[in-house]
């Protein structure tokens, strides 16, 4: 599955799928994408904030930290939000003091009824206006979340179709699943929650503080009740690096696991055929152990962290009922003053006890933010020159100039000083022992990898020199594995180009020699394949997946051992079918048995990364080697019964 992705790509897609990186941004057609309601309400907000959009022009979000770049873009939103959570919040505050004039003039005994439905009027009021602007900024803060969400997920899609085949090599699928579930995710919720409760608690905490200094209670009391609060920044730089190194610990984890649950999910066919259920069941189990453990150590430590924040509010609450109650027993201050000031401690300690479950929130989806930062960090290794150009590989021979080749990471030359001209219109057959090297070969040619500079060219310009649109629209490319996707028969055929006119696709299939196969499936061409195809046997795989390379009739075709899984009779009809479909087209044909590739105007035959031999299927079989003893095995294997 790893290398699919970029297979895939390789083997059909249309120039506007391949970008770089520095291509995306919080673009204006995302909204198109995403219709009706993200457009109507960004729009809406936008409008309130017009400069802003303008900002975010002139501004490319891409290549830059992933939440930066958001809210680059999108900031006038967040903005927005915190208004009104802003306005909410002093209508809160009014709250207190209103509460504090009714005792007061209850106790002087000057209370009259009016006076009564008028301070109930009034604090229901509040009360309305403070849910209604409350409830407008939540909105609006819980919608960037979300916006964040999809945006990220389409540019971490994006960045995936950017990464090579390096980077999928090291990289399980199930683990880069992890990035856009988990990761993803936990960032969105200190965006949508942990910035609407830290807006509120600052908010909440700084109008209940200048309320307070407003007020005519005496400072020193003030700060006496707000001094075990004062602890709190303490606490969080004390706690939050060890909160984040843990969640660290548990979002690795959970990749792992996600990892080995998808190549459990793909390989659970072998599993079941060899019966060794009880060995996965503990090998998967041990990757949820590991996230256990994990888990118990960064819930020991935030529960500590959790406890302690509200711990500290109900200090501060203790002393102002006491030293409060005690000064207002003296005189010192009025039963209104008291009041007032137990509310107001109370209404800084609502938050504070969300505040330790907010900044736990934080603290591991900075974890998370990292991870992802570090994977959009990860560069394509293949890009696009600046000043690339497009050749028509009709008119460009294919040329291989003293290549060699070892892969990333590795001392091991796999290809060796291996030359050779592909002059257009002409047919070159590969053919070779497993392992000699004929699929890296390939790769190279579709820049899957780069080779050194100058020995892979179209005419004499390098490959990179080539547009990438150029590159992958020139070739046509049948991998080995046949990957199918989970559509019907007829969209992964027509892969390249969904438009396609039927007949187009079906003289593919008829190529292929897949047609006669089809209207055994239930809904002929309609017929939706399993996950990777798995409702098809090896054989029609791998012929709907030649269908989809000739179907793209491209000025280069390669078929990487793409008749392995057919009977010899069928593979007869194929090449026949092929050549004619070919003629006049430039074609490679790697296969392992000779009868696939012994038309081929030129044959290579490879081993151990070299070009042992090489010549028309006339001029090989004449002389001893590699190609006359393989020859002479398969006509004998023909001979003993198989027939061809
Ligand atoms: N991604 C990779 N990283 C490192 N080595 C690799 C990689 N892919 C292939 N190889 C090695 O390169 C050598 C050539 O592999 P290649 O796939 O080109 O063989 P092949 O001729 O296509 O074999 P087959 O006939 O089995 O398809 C092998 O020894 C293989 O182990
Ligand atoms: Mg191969």
């Amino acid at each position: 599955m790893n290398r699919t992705l970029s297979e895939s790509i390789h083997a059909g897609s249309s120039p506007g799928h391949i970008h770089s990186a520095k291509d995306w941004r919080f673009d204006d057609d995302d909204y198109k994408v995403a219709g009706g309601r993200i457009g109507i309400i960004d729009r809406w907000i936008e409008s309130i904030f017009r400069f802003g959009r303008r900002k975010e022009k002139s501004r490319a979000a891409g290549g830059k930290p992933l939440l930066i770049a958001f809210f680059q873009a999108k900031w006038y939103i967040y903005a927005s939000g915190v208004i009104f959570i802003l306005a909410a919040n002093l209508f809160q505050a009014y709250f207190p003091r209103v509460l504090g004039q009714f005792t007061d003039e209850l106790q002087r005994g000057v209370l009259t009824a009016s006076a009564i439905g008028h301070y109930s009027l009034l604090l229901v009021g509040i009360g309305i206006i403070y849910a209604l602007l409350g409830g407008i900024g939540q909105f609006h803060i819980m919608y960037v979340g979300r916006i964040f969400e999809y945006f990220a997920r389409k540019r971490l899609f994006h960045h995936f179709t950017v990464l090579g085949e390096r980077f999928y090599a090291k990289r399980g699928v199930g683990n880069l699943l992890s990035y856009v579930m988990n990761d993803i995710t936990s960032v969105r919720e200190s965006i949508s929650m942990g910035i609407n409760q830290t807006t509120n608690t600052t908010l909440l905490m700084i109008t209940a503080v200048t309320a307070m200094l407003a007020s005519d209670i005496p400072f020193y009391l003030i700060g006496v009740c707000v001094l075990p609060v004062l602890l709190i920044p303490y606490i969080v730089v004390r706690f939050g690096p060890v909160i984040r190194e843990r969640s660290l610990a548990v979002q690795d984890a959970l990749g792992t696991m996600t990892e080995s649950a998808e190549e459990q999910f793909a390989g659970i066919r072998v599993t079941k055929k060899f019966a060794v259920e009880p060995i996965m069941i503990r090998k998967f189990s041990e990757t949820v152990d590991r996230i256990r453990d994990r888990q118990v150590k960064l819930v020991r430590v935030s529960s500590i962290f959790q406890a302690l924040i509200p711990f500290l509010g109900a200090l501060s609450l203790i002393i102002t009922l006491a030293f409060g109650g005690y000064l207002a027993m003296n005189g010192t201050i009025t039963l209104g003053n008291f009041v007032a000031l137990t509310l107001y401690i109370r209404m800084m300690i609502t938050p504070l006890q969300q505040i330790g479950n907010v900044i736990n929130t934080m603290q591991r989806s900075r974890a998370s933010l990292a991870r992802l930062n570090n994977l959009f960090g990860e560069r394509a290794d293949i890009s696009e020159l600046e000043h690339a150009v497009e050749k028509d590989l009709t008119k460009e021979p294919l040329v291989v100039d003293h290549l060699s080749f070892a892969y990333p990471g590795t001392d091991r030359e796999v290809l060796r000083d291996i030359s050779f001209t592909l002059k257009p219109g002409r047919t070159l057959g590969i053919v070779g022992r497993t392992g000699s090297g004929k699929t890296t070969l390939i790769k190279l040619l579709l820049r899957i990898y780069d080779a050194a500079p100058g020995t892979v060219r179209a005419g004499d310009t390098d490959l990179r020199e080539l547009t990438l649109s150029c590159l992958r629209d020139s070739i046509a490319y049948v991998p080995q594995d046949g990957f199918l996707f989970s559509t019907t028969i007829r969209d992964n055929i027509s892969f390249h180009n969904r438009e396609a006119e039927f007949g187009t696709v079906e003289h593919a299939a008829r190529t292929a020699q897949i047609a006669g196969s089809i209207p055994s499936f239930a809904d002929g061409y309609e017929t939706k394949l399993g996950e990777r195809g798995v409702t098809m046997s090896g054989g029609q795989r791998q012929r709907t997946s030649l269908a989809r390379g000739l179907m793209k009739d491209a000025p280069v075709l390669i078929l990487d051992d793409s008749v392995s899984a057919v009977d010899a009779v069928t593979e007869k009809r194929i090449i026949e079918a092929v050549r004619e479909e070919r003629a006049g087209k430039t074609t490679i044909i790697i296969a392992h048995r000779i009868s696939a590739l012994k038309h081929a105007g030129e044959i290579i035959v490879l081993d151990q990364g070299r070009i042992a031999q090489r010549g028309t299927h006339e001029e090989l079989l004449a002389e001893p080697g590699i190609y006359a003893e393989l020859h002479a095995i398969q006509e004998e294997g023909s001979r003993d019964g198989t027939g061809d």
